[in-house]
Order: structure tokens, then sequence, then C-alpha cells
């Protein structure tokens, strides 16, 4: 990508990807962006349980009732899991690692998307029985990435809502 401006632009929930495996090269550097994420008085609070065995991502499917349509096609899931006694921050933290997770995913041509797993159902447990997640860490979301196998528009910069902006003079 040229630009973070056009690194943004072209960042898109991709919810269908093909069955060809992710490089393990481009998901050791997806995962290195994730380990640089900034995070509240530097205590990195997260923890990323990574599988690509896609029995176990689509036994997931069903641990939210709506959602996860990621998961039916998802060849790399990445669970974002935060240990909330280090930091108060920790939900900002594993969001910010979430975001870098899937901008990076995006700067390495691939598709990615959240699937968010806090205090939904019943999904947190079965995320953390299905990634062997110890009791003590929260579990914030899986960041799914893959080729994409859907069409997404890039955002068009004349579209956005500058009405959010609000300068103060
Ligand atoms: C905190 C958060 C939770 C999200 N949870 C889900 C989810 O559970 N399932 C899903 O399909 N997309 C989920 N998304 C993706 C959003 O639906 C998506 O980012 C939004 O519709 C904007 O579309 P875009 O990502 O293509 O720009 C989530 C995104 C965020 C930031």
């Amino acid at each position: 990508m040229n630009s973070f401006l056009e690194l943004c632009r072209a960042r898109r929930s991709y919810r269908k990807y093909t069955a060809e495996p992710v490089g393990k090269a481009q998901l050791d550097r997806i995962l290195q962006c994730a380990l640089m994420s900034p995070s509240g008085k530097r205590l990195n609070p997260w923890e990323f349980y990574v599988t690509t065995d896609t029995t176990l991502i689509r036994s997931l499917k069903d641990c939210r009732q709506m959602g996860t349509t990621m998961l039916d096609t998802a060849p790399v899931a990445v669970a974002v899991a935060l240990d909330s006694e280090k930091a108060d921050t920790w939900q900002a933290d594993g969001a910010i690692a979430a975001l870098n997770l899937q901008l990076a995913a995006t700067d390495e041509g691939l598709g990615a998307c959240w699937c968010h797993i806090l205090e939904r159902d019943n999904a947190e447990e079965r995320v953390r029985q299905a990634f062997g997640i110890p009791q003590n860490l929260r579990v914030l979301c899986l960041v799914t990435i893959g080729h994409k196998d859907e069409e997404r528009q890039q955002y068009d910069l004349q579209k956005l809502p500058y009405q959010k902006i609000h300068f103060t003079a």
C-alpha cells in the first residue's frame, strides 16, 4: 500500500475467503504488527492465540446466534485475549491490536474481519476451550484472515461523514 490513507480506504470487513492458505511469512508479518500495538502504560495485556485448523474455526460458527459468517470460510483465526487485571485499558488495548491485525492483513492484500466474542452469548467460554486460553484471560474478539472471496468497495473520500469532525476555534 502506498500510503496510510490508501490502506485505510482499502480496509473493509471481508467475511468470505477462498480455500487458499495464508502464507507463513505473511502471517508472521501480520502478527509482528500486532506485537507492535500501543497499549496503556506499555503493559501489553494481550495474548494472541492463532489457529489455521479449519475444523476448529468452523466449530465456532454457532458460538453466537449471529455475526459469525466469516468463520464459515476463514483459513486463519486469531483470538485476541487479554489480562483484564493487568491493565484497566485492556479493552482499548485489545481493540487497537485487533485493528493492527486487520490493517496488516489489508496491507498484505488479504481480507480480515473482527468477530466479536466478549459478552456475546456463551462465545467467550467456547473460544477459550477451543484455543486452550486460560481462565484469567478475557477474549475480546477473533480476527479472521484469508484471501478475499468477495468484492468490497474501498472507502470514497468524498463520502466520509465529515460532519463528525468538530473543529474548535
Ligand atoms: C468492535 C467491533 C465489533 C465487530 N463485530 C463484528 C461481528 O461480530 N461480526 C461481524 O460480521 N462484523 C463485526 N465487526 C465488523 C463491522 O461490522 C464493520 O467494521 C463495520 O460494519 C464497518 O464495515 P467495514 O469494516 O467494511 O468498514 C465488528 C467491528 C468492530 C469494530
